[in-house]
């Protein structure tokens, strides 16, 4: 009997031992652990053996060569299993070795990167942001900053006119902003002296593209009004500027100059460390005409104002030889930066 047991564990570990799918060794169970099996069968026929003695010895051997069979089993069917699942994500792997390496965020556009970094340093400075519409009334765009219907500087803007008639104003009179300096009129409009603000944003210019200008372009415009404000206010503020936005080596200087909207004006420019000069942008003090149709009395206030474009600092920033690339999402173009 017991090499009857013996024989049967050993045929049923072969059997285990040499199944080679998880199919095949789930198909052992009730061969080798069900009711039926060889040792299953064994174990009904203790009750024929003579002696108790012999019972228990046969009895306590095909019970170890059960646990035996099981654990055997349940290691092999652990075993293919695993090889099982393995060959499953194997075969249904996706292939991602293309994507390996790119970054998977992107950037903020170069614009949208000057335009952050021109908030920042103003804010540094104790300004706040403004903004006003891109689509204006010819009143805040021209009139209210003194320069009334037939005025010769309009014609120096070459200004796109919007086919809509504003709520109680002539057709015609809506314009395309052709610059940032409406947002002086709003926002004097908007709250009370003392007026600290930034307002960077888009205007648009019937021009025809090439490699410096766009039809539509960014500017950042400046405004200051508080009591005693001077001249030196304005030239401190705009070298306070240079300094923090490109670097200590860099100064700046004001030059005589001519807009309606302010009087005296000035064109101000920046020293690059090689000595060479580069134009900025248009500033200077505010028109009286400009801050009474803001609504402030001229004999209480005083202020200044200053604008420039934000396309040409990421064009300077990045030496880009030519405005357009930054406008036509040409990827090549795009991942340098
Ligand atoms: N608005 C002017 C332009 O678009 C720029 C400018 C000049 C803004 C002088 C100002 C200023 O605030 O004081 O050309």
């Amino acid at each position: 009997m017991i090499d009857e047991i013996r024989a049967a564990r050993d045929e049923a570990l072969a059997a285990v031992r040499q199944a080679d799918s998880l199919e095949s060794v789930i198909a052992l169970d009730p061969q080798l652990l069900g009711k039926k099996g060889r040792l299953a069968q064994l174990k009904t026929q203790l009750g024929k053996l003579d002696t108790i003695d012999e019972k228990k010895v046969a009895g306590q051997a095909v019970n170890e060569a059960l646990q035996a069979v099981a654990a055997a089993f349940a290691a092999r069917r652990a075993e293919l299993g695993d090889a099982a699942l393995a060959a499953q994500v194997r075969a249904e792997r996706l292939d991602l070795t293309e994507y390996v390496g790119k970054p998977t965020r992107g950037h903020a556009h170069l614009v949208t990167q000057a335009w952050e970094r021109l908030e920042d340093v103003f804010i540094g400075m104790g300004f706040q942001v403004a903004e006003g519409p891109e689509v204006e009334t010819d009143w805040h765009n021209f009139e209210a900053l003194n320069m009334p219907i037939g005025h010769p500087a309009r014609g120096e803007w070459d200004t796109l006119f919007v086919d809509h008639a504003a709520p109680g104003d002539e057709p015609g009179r809506t314009v395309l902003r052709t610059h940032t300096s409406p947002v002086q009129i709003r926002t004097m409009l908007e709250q009370e002296p003392p007026i600290y603000i930034v307002a960077p944003g888009r205007v648009f210019r019937r021009d025809t593209p090439d490699a410096t200008h766009m039809p539509v372009f960014h500017q950042i415009e400046g405004l200051v009004i508080d009591r005693d404000i001077t001249m030196a206010d304005l030239a401190g503020t705009i070298e306070a500027f240079t300094k923090a936005f490109f670097g200590s080596e860099f100064s700046s200087r004001l030059r005589p100059s001519f807009f309606p909207f302010t009087e005296p004006s000035a064109e101000f420019d920046i020293q690059r460390p090689d000595g060479s000069w580069l134009e900025l942008g248009g500033c200077g003090m505010v028109h009286p005409n400009v801050l009474e149709a803001g609504g402030l009395d001229p004999e209480q206030w005083s202020g200044f104002a200053f604008g420039f474009g934000i396309d040409r600092m990421a064009v300077m920033r990045h030496q880009i030889a030519d405005i357009r690339d930054m406008f036509v999402d040409d990827i090549r173009f795009i991942e340098q930066f």
